[in-house]
């Protein structure tokens, strides 16, 4: 199956269509530093690097998928009333796969958001649009961790396939921890001794040792009771927010250690001059790989 990925970001969708057998012709994205990532690791696609809201979707290579991760942020819980208009503007990308479909008609669709998504005023007309263009649509709400990612992450998956049918992907199993993921001792890691934090991080360890013990996960947020390491971690945001607490010294998870809580295998490339600012954005917008993978497989079967 030949697809096209638009706002197609550091690649976790593409990769995970790869990985289920699709051959990704063509990507685009208006994040420079995006599209040269994703180049690095799946050259043998055709890429774009422009405003999708601007494109000109009869260019479009021959295509029967099309994967789109439009912008998250306007839709996201933590949207705030005084962004209005810059919220607007980001919701308006998801216009951008209505088009796309209207114009290139591939035989199926997987859009990729946060679950509240639908809690967008207009959702039910774009849906609805999706429908008119003759998309029959089945609403997922995949758990990373339900799929080999040692990451408790919820993501909303629109698929629509042209043929009329629905599509399933099954879930469960045992949650991996997040344990394997973290690098044995790395010196270039930032250790900061738990004695010399603020007053709030040191009330946060405190909670996290209660919870956790010796070893285990914090996020920058008040109050976060940790997380062990057997569990999988919770979501990986664009923020840098996760550090890994050892005894009395703590430090933030390295670049590696985000891309392995996403399911990214340790070949992924990033571009050299990409800041740990840029990479961590990247990671926590991207599609974890495993669960595109999942989904790519049974809408290959289903279509
Ligand atoms: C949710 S992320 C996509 C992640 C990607 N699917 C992955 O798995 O790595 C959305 C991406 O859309 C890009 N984007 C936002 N607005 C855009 C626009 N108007 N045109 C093109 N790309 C845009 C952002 O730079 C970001 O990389």
């Amino acid at each position: 199956m030949r697809a096209v990925d638009l706002f197609a970001g550091w690649g976790g969708f593409t990769l995970g269509a790869s990985q289920a057998g699709a051959d990704v012709v063509w990507a685009a994205n208006h994040w420079p530093l995006a599209v040269e990532a994703h180049a690095a690791n799946h050259p043998r696609a055709t890429h774009v690097c422009q405003d999708l809201r601007q494109a000109d979707w009869s260019k479009l290579p021959a295509h029967d998928l099309l994967l789109a991760s439009p912008a998250c942020q306007g839709h996201s819980s933590a949207s705030q009333p005084s962004r209005r208009r810059y919220h607007d503007e980001l919701r308006a990308t998801a216009w951008a796969v209505v088009d796309c479909a209207d114009v290139c008609e591939p035989a199926a669709l997987v859009v990729e958001n946060v679950p509240s998504f639908r809690r967008w005023r207009l959702y039910p007309l774009w849906r609805q649009a999706l429908e008119l263009i003759g998309y029959e649509l089945t609403e997922l709400v995949l758990r990373a961790s339900h799929h080999g990612v040692p990451q408790r992450r919820d993501r909303l998956f629109l698929v629509g396939l042209r043929n009329g049918r629905r599509v399933e992907v099954a879930e469960g199993g045992a949650e991996p921890g997040f344990g394997p993921c973290i690098e044995p001792a790395v010196g270039h890691t930032r250790w900061t001794s738990v004695a010399s934090a603020s007053t709030a991080v040191k009330a946060r360890i405190r909670k996290g040792r209660a919870n956790h013990g010796y070893r285990f996960l914090t996020q920058h947020v008040t109050g976060h009771p940790g997380v062990g390491l057997d569990e999988p971690i919770r979501t990986i945001t664009t923020k840098d927010q996760w550090a890994y607490v050892e005894g009395d010294r703590y430090r933030p998870l390295t670049v590696r250690e985000t891309a392995r809580a996403m399911g990214f295998p340790d070949s992924y490339r990033w571009p050299r001059e990409a800041s740990r600012c840029d990479q961590i954005k990247g990671l926590g917008n991207a599609v974890c790989p495993p669960v595109a993978r999942d989904i790519v497989r049974a809408v290959m079967e289903a279509a």
